[in-house]
């Protein structure tokens, strides 16, 4: 029977050890304290995950008994969308836990949207992460970072980012006062969306004459000779809270399995904590089988995509061909390949944890496609006509899944659901680009991105103040 644990039952868990970080690559399997903080592994430099001991972790005997929780909304911890999945992340002192009330988030049908990607009715999900107090789906993993950084002492946080990273960075130092942020940006390189919120919230904001993986390789130098306490999604706590997001999307399915989970992929965050969430509740007897993960690359930002369907890297249990990835780099860095996208969210050529989303696609079968930007604004112009809007890059999901129904991957009566990652509102620019602009104005803003046409705008209608001429417009619809 499921029981929640006592505030004093979790912190004898915590402290006895059920909970630590470990090296990614079982080769190596080196273990750090819980309450340290390292960049990598301090031995082979691989990726660290959070580790538990399940054995000895109180758990629920079946999935649904969290929907208990839903009923307690005035409680901080079951109000929250990550933190009422708690035993599923048992790394948390829960007195330390941070909450903004993140994770209240939708999973909607939508038939308009499934109508587009080629699927039947009743087959199509959007989760909508741009609900989230900040937007976008960070802030899922960002309670989990805070929680470890409260954990651990920290009074000062610093990440690189697309923007949405920096705005809830910025929004959770904001709200708990328990640190300050440090946000490093590329210059001119994000939406002005996001932009606002960081300055708004009163993050330090550094913006680096240069793009994304420039930013991440400067914060990543800047972690190792200070004491700030990094929160990109290199950070394993980070992604023991986008877990989180699995869970919903299960319960909103009433605790069954989808065939199909698509995320549009930048650094690689969510989609490597989605095949960590699967493969744990597999392993625990929760889930009786994995859904599919589908990681969908602008074709603007693709290493993922080149290094899978091109090079042919795999996880391979573990055993990365490293050899082969710093070939790809090298041949990047002699051709000075940028990434260039509309979807400035994953405008990501270098992402940092690539070798854990190798190991998503290996135990959830998955696999990566890269679509046009035209196809993501078109996707996107659809997911707005039917109710929920979204930026460009969770766009991405959409027309990846059009793609693979298209290829015959995935089949008309599957159920698909599609994450959303980030708010419409997130980057205003680029839905009034696609739907308002002249041809000039639409060359000089989408040309470069290799958009031609915009299939599905709706243009404004200029009119003259004159009830008359309005008349006319309007009968004319
Ligand atoms: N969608 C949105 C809206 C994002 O902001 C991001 C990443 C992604 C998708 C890709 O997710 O990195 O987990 O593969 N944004 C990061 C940032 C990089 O700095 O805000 P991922």
């Amino acid at each position: 029977m499921f029981r929640v644990p006592s505030l004093e039952e979790a912190r004898v868990c915590v402290a006895s050890d059920l909970a630590w970080q470990q090296c990614s690559r079982p080769a190596c399997g080196a273990a750090y304290e819980l309450r340290s903080v390292h960049q990598r592994c301090e031995r082979c430099g691989a990726l660290l995950d959070v580790a538990y001991d399940w054995e000895r972790t109180p758990l629920p005997a079946r999935l649904g008994l969290f929907d208990e929780r839903r009923a307690a909304f005035r409680k901080p911890l079951d109000y929250s969308g990550v933190w009422r999945f708690r035993e599923l992340l048992p790394f948390a002192e829960l007195d330390k836990v941070l909450t903004v009330g993140e994770g209240q988030t939708q999973l909607r049908c939508s038939d308009g949207v499934a109508a587009y990607v080629g699927l039947k009715p009743g087959c199509l999900f959007l989760q909508y992460e741009g609900l989230n107090p900040s937007g976008s789906f960070k802030d899922n993993g960002m309670t989990a970072a805070f929680t470890h950084a409260n954990m651990v002492g920290a009074r000062y946080a610093a990440c690189a980012s697309t923007g949405n990273t920096s705005a809830s960075l910025a929004l959770f130092a904001g709200v708990s006062g328990l640190l300050k942020a440090i946000v490093f940006v590329g210059s001119g390189k994000i939406a002005y969306g996001k932009l606002s919120q960081a300055l708004d919230y009163g993050a330090a904001t550094l913006q680096i004459a240069g793009d994304f993986d420039d930013a991440m390789r400067q914060v990543q130098a800047v972690c190792r000779q200070t004491n700030l306490y990094l929160m990109n999604s290199l950070n394993p706590f980070r992604l023991e809270g986008q877990k989180a997001i699995m869970y919903r999307v299960l319960e909103g399915l009433g605790w069954e399995v989808p065939d199909w989970i698509v995320v549009p992929g930048g650094n690689l965050g969510n989609s490597s904590a989605f095949g960590k969430a699967f493969a744990e509740l597999h392993h625990l007897g929760l889930i009786a089988r994995i859904p599919r993960v589908a990681i969908i690359n602008s074709t603007g930002a693709d290493t993922l995509d080149r290094l899978v369907n091109g090079v042919g890297v795999r996880w391979n249990g573990g055993n990365v061909d490293d050899a082969a990835i710093e070939a790809f780099y090298g041949q990047m860095n002699a051709e000075k390949r940028k990434a260039h996208t509309i979807a400035s969210a994953i405008e990501i050529n270098r992402p940092v944890n690539l070798e854990k989303a190798l190991r998503t696609l290996e135990v959830t079968k998955g696999v990566v496609r890269a679509v046009p930007d035209e196809a993501i604004l078109d996707a996107k112009a659809m997911v707005g006509a039917h109710g929920f809007g979204c930026e460009p890059a969770s766009a991405a999901s959409v027309a990846g899944a059009r793609l693979l129904r298209e290829q015959g991957v995935i089949g008309p009566s599957d159920r698909v659901v599609c994450i959303l990652t980030g708010h419409l509102l997130k980057d205003p620019d680029a839905t009034v680009g696609y739907h308002a602009y002249d041809a000039e104005q639409f060359r000089q803003k989408f040309g470069s991105c290799g958009v031609a046409q915009a299939r599905h705008a709706n243009k404004p209608l200029p009119v003259a103040d004159d009830i008359e001429e309005i008349l006319r417009v309007i009968r004319e619809l």
